[in-house]
């Protein structure tokens, strides 16, 4: 058991108009040990070059930092070869290049898209644009009040003319984790490939894409630890080398004649451009750092905090919990609520002033709010740095919302 990681990450003993930081905002964005921040500044300060280019030993060292993170990266959710792994922004980009090159090579008009209502945007915008390119349609699963996808939707939804299933592994709202490896059974039952969107589950929880069958899976580094702008797309390589590139230039060719081109082999054919060296370095040491702590520990420490915190939500009058309450191994620390006669943006500046970090809105996920008749939730999510203290002075904070917005409580 690895003790004290809050002491690892710097920014939390920041303190903010004299308010010690609470930041409870960790679905939107991790904080960074200090392991991972010493490791980009040791790139940038001595092994940067552009790499794959140059033809001295810098550019060589350059070149292998990159290659070790994808190595690594595969060993981490288990991919059967690092040519499966493609570095990419975040899962946004790696989401994008799945529609843009799978989807709208392999869907026809008439086709369907099966997507959950409780996606991010980030995993519905691009399929609309696919599927109105193509004349295909998207069908969404939907949730039970507490934010699960009842079984009986999976088997009406996921029908023959089902081409692509993608869902979230947990939802960034209700912080529902989805049986994954159910759904990705139901999508190969029909012929169908499966996307899994773990931005909100790898920080959290094990991955294993051989276990899972999962055909694509993605995941952003920013919110498992590692820097901004360091994503990754996982794809089988029987498909990943099925479909055409994506983004085009430079480093993902093979040969440049004047009116054509033919394409680098995996990775390189998804990775135009230069790369991320110092994210991808900053994500190989955030893995590094999340294999020393180890899942179980992450997993035990949140469920604890995400159990307090709904304990202590409860007992304030007046404040409404979205999705499940009662039952924290169905759930991730992701919760979203709401102060009656508050709107969200108001508690989140409330809560602000007692330096307590959280967000507020429609966490890009208008078709749920919409669905859940809900114009925007307050959301906390902890991380496993986060304290049962650090609860107590946001279960304080909250208490106050209302009595200083006028209301008698
Ligand atoms: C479930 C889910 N998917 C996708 C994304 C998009 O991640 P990014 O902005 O890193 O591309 C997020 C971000 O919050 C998310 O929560």
């Amino acid at each position: 058991m690895y003790n004290k990681p809050r002491n690892d990450f710097p920014i939390l003993n920041n303190t903010y108009n004299g308010k010690p930081l609470i930041y409870l905002d960790n679905a939107a964005t991790s904080q960074k040990p200090i392991s991972v921040l010493k490791a980009v500044e040791k790139y940038y300060k001595e092994e940067n070059a552009n790499p794959y280019r140059g033809l001295y030993q810098l550019s060589v060292k350059a070149t292998d930092a990159y290659e070790e993170a994808r190595t690594i990266t595969a060993e981490f959710i288990h991919a059967a070869s690092p040519k499966e792994i493609i570095f990419t922004r975040n899962t946004t980009e790696a989401l994008n290049l799945i529609a843009y090159s799978y989807g709208r090579s392999v869907l026809q008009s008439g086709d369907e898209i099966v997507l959950s209502i409780s996606e991010h945007h980030s995993n519905i915008v691009p399929w609309q644009q696919v599927a109105k390119e193509k004349g295909a349609s998207i069908s969404f699963l939907y949730v039970d009040p507490l934010g699960h996808i009842p079984e009986e939707e999976l088997d009406k939804k996921i029908t023959k003319r089902t081409k692509i299933v993608a869902v979230a592994h947990v939802s960034n709202v209700l912080g529902t984790i989805h049986p994954i490896k159910n759904i990705i059974e139901k999508a190969h039952s029909v012929g169908a490939v499966a996307v899994i969107d773990s931005a909100q589950g790898i920080p959290h929880y094990p991955v294993d894409v051989q276990e899972l069958e999962a055909d694509f899976l993605a995941f952003s580094g920013h919110k498992m630890l590692a820097p901004m702008g360091i994503g990754v797309l996982y794809g089988k390589e029987e498909l990943l080398n099925q479909m055409p590139p994506f983004l085009t230039g430079g480093e993902m060719i093979e040969y440049v004649y004047e009116q054509e081109a033919t394409f680098a082999a995996l990775p390189n054919k998804f990775e135009a451009g230069t790369p991320n060296v110092g994210g991808a370095v900053g994500l190989l040491e955030a893995i590094k750092y999340m294999n020393k702590i180890g899942y179980q520990t992450i997993e035990n420490i949140e469920e604890d905090l995400t159990e307090y915190a709904l304990k202590e939500m409860k007992k304030i009058p007046d404040i409404k919990i979205y999705g499940e309450t009662n039952n924290s191994k169905t759930r991730c620390s992701v919760i979203s609520f709401n102060v009656e006669g508050v709107h969200p943006h108001d508690t989140a500046s409330i809560l602000d002033a007692d330096g307590v970090a959280i967000r507020a809105g429609h966490h890009c996920a208008q078709p749920l709010m919409k669905y859940l008749d809900l114009a925007a939730t307050a959301r906390i999510s902890f991380n496993f740095y986060n304290t049962k203290e650090e609860i107590d002075v946001f279960t304080d904070s909250l208490k106050k919302v209302r009595r200083w917005l006028g209301y008698g409580n």
